[in-house]
């Protein structure tokens, strides 16, 4: 079934199943009510109209398995025996809140997909900027977007983009980049997200003329991504995320920072189990020891990509990089040790924010990072101990005074940052 030709045969399909959705509809307004004390439910039920806007008969089994409200799992849809019922169910998951599009009005929204409004490329495909209104959809807010287009001759393909409606459609928060909508025509499949103005962390971060972050700057995106993970992890079915790295954390015009991609994330382990093993995927540096070793998934191993990014923060460097001294290259092998030594932490990090660091709250930092980067799974902190710790850091203000060092960052051409000094 297609997002255009096959409307009419949608519609039937869609009077068929009315009598269903008015009975999830009820039960939703009821749990609701009586789950509206619990944090969790409620950011929940904030994508509840579409979660059980579902029209199709593996939604009535998904509500009648479970006898309460719960998030609709990957595996649900996964375990479906054929391709088509994938299929019917990656249709059905349509709502209020969530937009089905044409390829033609996404065409129209970025320009005929036009070269110069191409934000970035991944493993997915080609990433532009659009801009929808309600001319487009009665009730669409006018805003930009961002509009992920798959290569039909890429890596990725409809798993990965299922996936994406998955968790994104259902699971809303601040620190959680908005899923608008998605496109599913003939073999096309696109994802239309909010427009998050600064891109991702990773540009911010390492592009080679890009202004320093501030040390609060760092912070802020510190604690806004580990909100992000804590609130995954902590969901009534917990989320492994899998792919947490700079790249996929987007920033907002503020500095507000949410998680994007969900293709590789994973619903996590249910009841006695402990870890659920699966293939080892993810992207090179920031995957936990154990995992790379057993292919055993918790949510320590996030906790583990989650210290990766944070020194990658503190130390302005990428976590592999073949250009650096061969010492230096790998950044966590590096740089762990120093972590724990107070005299050494100056060595480590960006020279880029100039000594304007708190020396307590860069210490105390550090040695967050060094408990998340853990060789073994148990002693790393748990994402809300993360958040508890950073809340306590962002207002720090025993900033260092050192003398004034001026940093003139030219490249080399091999990417190497030539500083000189003053003062
Ligand atoms: N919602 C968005 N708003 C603004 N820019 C975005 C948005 N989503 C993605 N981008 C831009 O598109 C680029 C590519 O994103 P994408 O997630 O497809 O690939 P990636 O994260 O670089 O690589 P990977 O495939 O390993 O995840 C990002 O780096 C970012 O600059
Ligand atoms: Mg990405």
């Amino acid at each position: 079934m297609t997002c255009g030709s096959g409307m009419h045969s949608h519609n039937i399909y869609y009077r068929k199943q009315k009598n269903l959705m008015n009975t999830v509809e009820t039960r939703i307004k009821h749990l609701a009510c009586t789950h509206s004390h619990d944090m969790h439910a409620c950011a929940l039920l904030i994508g509840s109209p579409f979660l059980f806007d579902l029209i199709g008969q593996q939604a009535e089994k998904a509500v009648l398995k479970r006898g309460s409200f719960q998030r609709l799992c990957l595996s649900d849809v996964s375990n479906s025996s054929s391709i088509q019922a994938i299929d019917d169910i990656s249709v059905s998951l349509v709502g209020p809140k969530l937009h089905t599009f044409t390829l033609e009005e996404l065409r129209e929204a970025t320009h005929n997909f036009s070269w110069s409004n191409l934000l970035g490329e991944g493993g997915f495909g080609p990433v532009y900027k659009g801009f929808v209104d309600d001319k487009l959809r009665p009730g669409l807010k006018a805003q930009s977007v961002a509009v992920k287009r798959l290569d039909l001759d890429g890596k990725q393909g409809h798993k990965e983009w299922l996936a994406e409606i998955i968790f994104l459609g259902q699971l809303r928060h601040p620190h959680l980049v908005k899923l608008i909508g998605y496109c599913y025509e003939e073999e096309h499949r696109l994802l239309v997200y909010e427009f998050m103005a600064r891109g991702s962390l990773e540009n911010q971060l390492f592009r080679r003329y890009s202004a320093a972050l501030p040390w609060s700057t760092r912070m802020k995106i510190a604690l806004g991504a580990a909100k992000g993970l804590a609130f995954l992890h902590e969901t009534d079915k917990p989320v492994i995320y899998r792919d947490f790295k700079t790249s996929n954390i987007l920033l907002d015009s503020d500095y507000t920072a949410k998680l994007s991609d969900f293709g590789l994330a994973k619903d996590g382990p249910e009841g006695e189990e402990t870890h659920i093993t699966t293939r080892v995927m993810g992207t090179q540096g920031y995957a936990a020891p154990e995992y790379i070793m057993t292919g055993h998934l918790t949510t320590k191993s996030d906790v583990y990509s989650y210290g990766v990014v944070l020194l990658e923060l503190l130390t302005g460097k990428r976590v592999v990089d073949k250009t650096r001294p061969s010492r230096e290259q790998n950044l966590v092998e590096w740089a762990r040790p120093l972590l724990r030594d107070q005299r050494k932490l100056f060595r480590v990090i960006d020279p880029r924010v100039e000594g304007q660091f708190p020396i307590k709250g860069a210490q105390k930092v550090a040695a967050l990072a060094y408990k998340c980067l853990s060789h073994n799974p148990n002693p790393r902190a748990t994402m809300s101990d993360v958040v508890k710790i950073l809340e306590s850091l962002q207002n720090f203000d025993d900033v260092f005074k050192g003398p004034f060092v001026y940093v003139a960052v030219s490249e080399t051409s091999d990417g190497d940052i030539v500083k000189g000094k003053e003062g």
